[in-house]
């Protein structure tokens, strides 16, 4: 699924990204997303506490 139109950046590239960054806008600066209309911003985001509440998830199930 696209999530930026203004660059074609798709979530699965996001999603790849999460990994290697701390925080959202970090993901935007890596990929360019959010960079020209800003609507994409909000999902990005998204995205990102999606990823974290996944991890801590995660994390406390094997506590
Ligand atoms: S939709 Fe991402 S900058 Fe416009």
């Amino acid at each position: 699924m696209i999530v930026c139109h203004c660059f074609a950046i798709s979530d699965a590239r996001i999603r790849a990204l999460i990994g290697e960054c701390a925080t959202g806008r970090d993901v935007m600066f890596k990929c360019g997303a959010g960079r020209d209309c800003g609507s994409c911003r909000a999902a990005v985001e998204a995205l990102v506490a999606q990823h974290r509440v996944g991890v801590r998830s995660s994390q406390r199930a094997t506590c």
